[in-house]
């Protein structure tokens, strides 16, 4: 059985300037005991599918299932699988911190729950937080606290939407050991982020989606293989010639250039010679997830040109 399945799920919002479609037939299923990442660029849809999966909006069409419970007709059993770590900060002011811990554990009807509860405090490195006020805390523990949140009840699927948005590095490193533990004891995590060297690290099979639909589902290393094996990066000042600049990735003064193989490296660098382009910090690297994801997502783009214009 699917730990999730999303069936041809779309969604759309009425909003004052006529109705929006936001998701577009998203079909992927997650299997139980995966790390699953789901990518994409700033309103592909990633939140509006997992606020349909933790029953807080309705899909416009199409169905949600987890371990088999259906999201609508099965809302209470579904729920019941799911920790859900939102995008948004969202939390009740007037409790502390092992408060707001005891009373989600409640709202799932599990008691006795503080030997978990200082366990999850410990991991997260909130331990000394215990009783300050949620309104104590930087937004950086907060969100900590959402994630002990979401885990309270333990359950067999964790859902983190951007769970490392303005966490420090050492809380990031501890977050993932974390959460890597879990899903070794056999937990299913479906994460979305936009640190593409978490995602590459982390999940095992990746979606991709850009304005409401699917643009690639693969494995990890299948998505890495199949991009250019390698980049050439360097730094500049000058403009790059007309025919670089068109496959370059350009952030700064760096510019990085996909490239197959040495002959593709030794012809950018003649190409670059013969323009007068004057180039410091030459280096040669693998392509990485942030490479394929930014091929992914222009391809789509060219996609979506071609039939519009068909
Ligand atoms: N309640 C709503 N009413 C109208 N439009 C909405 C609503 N919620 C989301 N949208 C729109 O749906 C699209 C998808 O939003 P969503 O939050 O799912 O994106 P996302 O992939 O999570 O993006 P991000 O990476 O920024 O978190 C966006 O264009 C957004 O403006
Ligand atoms: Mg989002």
């Amino acid at each position: 059985m699917a730990a999730v399945s999303f069936q041809s799920v779309s969604k759309t919002f009425s909003t004052p300037r006529g109705p929006f479609q936001a998701l577009d037939g998203v079909s992927l299923d997650i299997q139980e005991g995966e790390f699953f990442g789901l990518l994409g660029p700033n309103g592909a849809g990633k939140t509006t599918l997992i606020s349909i999966l933790a029953g807080l909006a309705r899909a416009t069409s199409g169905s949600v299932s987890v371990l088999g419970h259906d999201v609508q007709s099965q809302f209470a059993d579904a729920r019941r699988q799911l920790g859900v770590v939102p995008q948004e900060l969202v939390f009740d002011p007037f409790f502390n911190v092992r408060e707001t811990l005891r009373l989600q554990s409640g709202y799932f009807g599990v008691r006795d729950n503080d030997a978990w509860i200082d366990e999850l405090l410990d991991a997260l490195g909130l331990a000394d937080k215990a009783s300050a006020n949620m309104r104590q805390l930087s937004g950086g523990m907060k969100r900590r606290v959402l994630v002990a949140q979401a885990l309270v009840h333990k359950p067999p699927i964790i859902v983190l939407d951007e769970p490392t948005a303005g966490v420090d590095v050492e809380l990031r490193q501890t977050l993932w050991q974390f959460v890597a533990r879990l899903n070794k004891q056999g937990h299913t995590v479906l994460l979305t982020t936009h640190y593409l060297e978490e995602a590459e690290a982390l999940c095992t099979r990746l979606a991709m989606l850009k304005r409401g639909r699917v643009v690639a589902l693969a494995r990890t290393s299948e998505l890495l293989g199949a991009a250019s094996a390698n980049v050439l990066r360097f730094k500049t000042d000058d403009a790059l010639p007309p025919a670089l600049a068109q496959v370059a990735r350009v952030t700064g003064r760096v510019a990085q250039l996909p490239a197959q193989d040495a002959q593709e490296i030794e012809q950018y660098l003649a190409a670059l010679r013969a323009a007068g382009v004057r180039v410091e910090d030459v280096e040669i690297r693998k392509a990485d997830l942030e490479d394929v994801f930014l091929n992914v997502m222009a391809e789509a783009q060219e996609d979506a040109q071609r039939e519009q214009r068909a």
